[in-house]
């Protein structure tokens, strides 16, 4: 009875529903939060550093190690011949990512050696030492030459519903175009790091930033050549992730064990700041090819639309990355006939991965572009052409994956933020005093978010919890999921402080292990808090049934008569403080530990038909938002942001409102600033934040206004009702690259499409300016 639990007007502070801190907000804040550089460091500890290649695509013709082994305090150096077990770290069993490069390298960056030392400093000194003959072979470094011959990461998908071709054909009116979208780094603060300590016998245990412990536990085993139950991965917590650790911690938690194994001393790989970037991969750069039929009323027709990703060299979890755009492609639009297409390319770059919305926001921005070309075909707001495309409810409602949209509240979410907004007027505001004053312009946006929740993986969406009650009644809680500053731990408390109405200093949520639940998912596709608070909550339900029990037969009153309320526990007329219960329970030898296990229900997905329900629900979100562009410089402003967003009810809405900020402006970066440049011979040039701008303070919207929808619930049995809140945010920063896109089009009487393309950087914005000059 989650919902009557929740409206107790008597339930506990710290439980569901409530606005409670961060667990660690006055740790991070003061510096006090450890992360896995600031733990002690066993006597003896080794500092590992990584040899990396200097060419994009080359075969290794000599490696001579000579040098590296002089670097005074350099104990132990691995290349690819010396591994212990199968030198692959690929997540997806493709077997395409070695450890060290084997033979060839096929990218600039990629590890070749790992060097051991004494210090860090001479083990970094050691890593650049090595004398390596390199044989060029040529590389592919783009979309477009990629494109020219393509070559798979792994099998594209299709989605297709209807007649699309003859569709397009009939529609009154068509139009065809191509949208450029670029990568992202997750520019976590906390960089890539693992520490290893070497055990009794083939054990070892394993400190590393990792949003999936399980798999990196199994990927070190197969490294190691040893059993899963040999390896222990320990997470307190992430200083961020956003994705770029759901896979790509793995290599680095490998080569720790590996050297800690070999040398019986602790070792720690922690990489230097441009090493990250260089090394790891990011957020899918993307070429969108879309042909749309549509009608004067702006309502489409047909679409027929083809997503190219470059994934760099290996597979990595470019497949799922890749459908995940085209599941997003229709964002809140019924497309009455339809085909995508994805193409997840090779080329000799660093292997692209998991970034908060994984895909999905590629894909919902060339699903926005459609609508803003068909804006301007028509002359119709933008925002009308977005209304009369939206899902209907009970028709209209399929999506091109043929599920069908149920929990459709678009159009609430939009309406909402119309009026909290303002936003026709201020529209109409902006368009006269742009005429009057053409030198420094604004733009206004309002876009909309649907976004799928679940792993379209079906596997992935389990979940397990271990509970303990200590006799002093505090209680212990570990689950599957893992911190990175989301806020996981504190919903999870809040979870467990509801279902038994204690006080929030009785529960603690422990770190993350493997050894306490096995087989865990990685804590990704915004799902941390559905899947492993349903699990905590069936371990905590299955305590409180066995302490029901025991008190109805020890006050002799009946099962329904007692009752968890706040601090103490009703039993017949009685109030019984919890702790005294819980000493009672186990002189009575209760048992005080349980697990739970979660599934998702409902969801199947069949990827070759391109057919099913992967998403258990959707959460919705609208933004608007207005910018200042100055059409001499291309430089410009967020004047103004205000969202509507739906958490359903939320657990925490002083959390979410942090999610869905953070995410905002994440999504806004990715728009705007943040650029990824590489050279002609396949070096990241934007490799450090003097290079690579993401949004500080002062980028941040002058007025921002974040609003959670009011009477949302979500309308599937999710725990307590709420709705996932980690990846949908950032695709509210769509808005801010439309808004851009409406200030420059102003430059030309929004006659014409400006088809700007992300990232809008100054430099972007000038030349689409010129261009609608010209
Ligand atoms: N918030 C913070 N502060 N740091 C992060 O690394 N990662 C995002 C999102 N919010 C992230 C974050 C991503 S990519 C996901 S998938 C979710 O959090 C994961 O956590 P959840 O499932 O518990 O929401
Ligand atoms: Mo988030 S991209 O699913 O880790």
């Amino acid at each position: 009875m989650p919902d009557a639990i929740a409206e107790r007007e008597t339930s506990a502070e710290g439980g569901a529903h409530r606005s409670r801190r961060h667990e660690s907000a006055h740790k991070h804040v003061t510096g006090a939060a450890a992360y896995i550089n600031d733990l002690p460091e066993a006597p003896g500890l080794l500092h590992v550093a990584l040899g990396l290649s200097t060419r994009a695509h080359a075969r290794l013709v000599s490696i001579d190690l000579d040098p590296v082994r002089a670097v005074p305090g350099v104990v132990l150096v691995l290349t690819a011949g010396d591994l212990p077990g199968e030198n692959d770290t690929s997540p997806v069993g493709k077997h395409d990512e070695p450890l060290l490069a084997e033979g060839h390298v096929a990218f600039h960056g990629q590890p070749i050696y790992a060097v051991a030392a004494e210090t860090r400093e001479a083990a970094r000194r050691a890593a650049r030492a090595a004398r390596i003959v390199y044989e060029d072979l040529p590389a592919v470094l783009d979309i477009e030459t990629a494109l020219a011959d393509p070559v798979l990461v792994t099998p594209g998908a299709t989605m297709q519903r209807g007649d699309w071709a003859a569709a397009l054909d009939a529609a009154p009116r068509r139009l065809s175009g191509t949208m450029a979208i670029g990568g992202q780094e997750h520019f976590y603060l906390e960089g890539q790091v693992a520490l290893a300590e070497p055990g009794e016998d083939d054990e070892v245990r394993i400190w590393c930033s990792t949003q999936h412990p399980s798999e990196t536990q199994h990927i070190v085993a197969h490294a190691l050549g040893v059993a899963s139950h040999a390896v222990t991965v320990e997470v307190r917590r992430m200083g961020g992730a956003f994705g770029g650790k759901e896979t790509q911690a793995n290599p680095f938690a490998c080569l720790a064990a590996i050297v800690a194994k070999k040398t019986g001393r602790a070792a720690k790989l922690r990489l230097d700041r441009d090493d990250d970037m260089i090394v790891t991969g990011k957020r899918h750069e993307f070429v969108v090819r879309y042909d749309v039929g549509y009608d004067d009323d702006g309502r489409i027709h047909a679409v027929d639309m083809l997503y190219a990703a470059r994934c760099g060299y290996s597979a990595d979890l470019s497949g799922p990355v890749t459908d995940r755009a085209l599941f997003h492609a229709d964002n809140c639009y019924f497309y009455p006939a339809v085909r995508l297409r994805s193409l997840p390319l090779k080329t000799n770059t660093c292997s692209n991965t998991a970034f908060r919305g994984f895909g999905g926001p590629q894909g919902m921005l060339g699903g926005e572009r459609v609508i803003e070309e068909v804006a301007f075909a028509t002359g119709l707001d933008p925002l009308e052409v977005r209304r009369r495309n939206f899902y209907g409810i009970g028709e209209r409602d399929l999506t091109p994956y043929c599920q069908t949209v149920e929990d459709n509240v678009i159009a609430d979410v939009v309406d909402t933020l119309v009026a909290r907004c303002d936003y026709a007027a201020r529209r109409a505001t902006i368009r006269a005093a742009n005429a009057a004053a053409p030198l420094i312009v604004r733009g206004i946006a309002l876009t909309p978010v649907k976004f799928g929740i679940s792993f379209t993986a079906t596997q992935f969406n389990q979940a397990a919890a271990l509970v303990h009650i200590y006799t002093d009644g505090s209680i212990a809680v570990n689950h599957g999921g893992t911190e990175m500053g989301q806020g996981l731990h504190t919903k999870i408390a809040q979870v467990a402080v509801e279902e038994l109405q204690v006080d929030a200093g009785s529960v603690r949520v422990t770190a993350t292990t493997t050894g306490k639940v096995p087989n865990t998912s990685a804590t990704a596709a915004s799902s941390g808090a559905d899947l492993n608070g349903k699990a905590v909550q069936a371990a905590v339900r299955t305590l409180k049934d066995r302490l029901v029990t025991f008190a109805a037969e020890q006050y002799g009153v009946p099962p329904d008569t007692v009752a968890f309320l706040p601090g103490r526990v009703r039993i017949g007329n009685q109030d019984v403080p919890f702790a005294a219960l819980i000493r009672q329970a186990y002189f009575a030898r209760v048992q005080l530990s349980a697990t739970g296990f979660y599934k998702t229900p409902k969801i199947h997905w069949d990827r070759d038909a391109g057919r099913g329900r992967p998403f258990y629900y959707f959460a919705y979100g609208a933004a608007c938002v207005e910018v200042a562009v100055d059409t001499l410089t291309g430089e410009y402003r967020i004047e103004r942001a205000d969202i509507v967003h739906d958490c359903g009810r939320s657990l925490n809405p002083a959390i979410d409102i942090g999610q869905i900020e953070g995410g905002f402006v994440q999504g806004a970066g990715w728009l705007t600033t943040e650029e990824l440049v590489w050279d002609a011979a396949g070096r990241l040039r934007t490799h450090a934040p003097s290079t690579y701008k993401i949004p500080a303070c002062g980028d941040r919207p002058r007025v921002f206004n974040v609003h959670l929808l009011d009477n949302a619930a979500s309308h599937e049995d999710t725990i307590f009702r709420s709705k996932a809140v980690g990846e949908p945010p950032l695709m509210l920063g769509i808005a801010v690259l439309h808004a851009l896109s409406d200030a420059v089009a102003s430059v030309g009487g929004w006659r014409v499409c400006p088809r700007l393309d992300a990232p809008a950087t100054p430099e972007r914005v000038l030349r689409a300016i010129e261009t609608l000059r010209a």
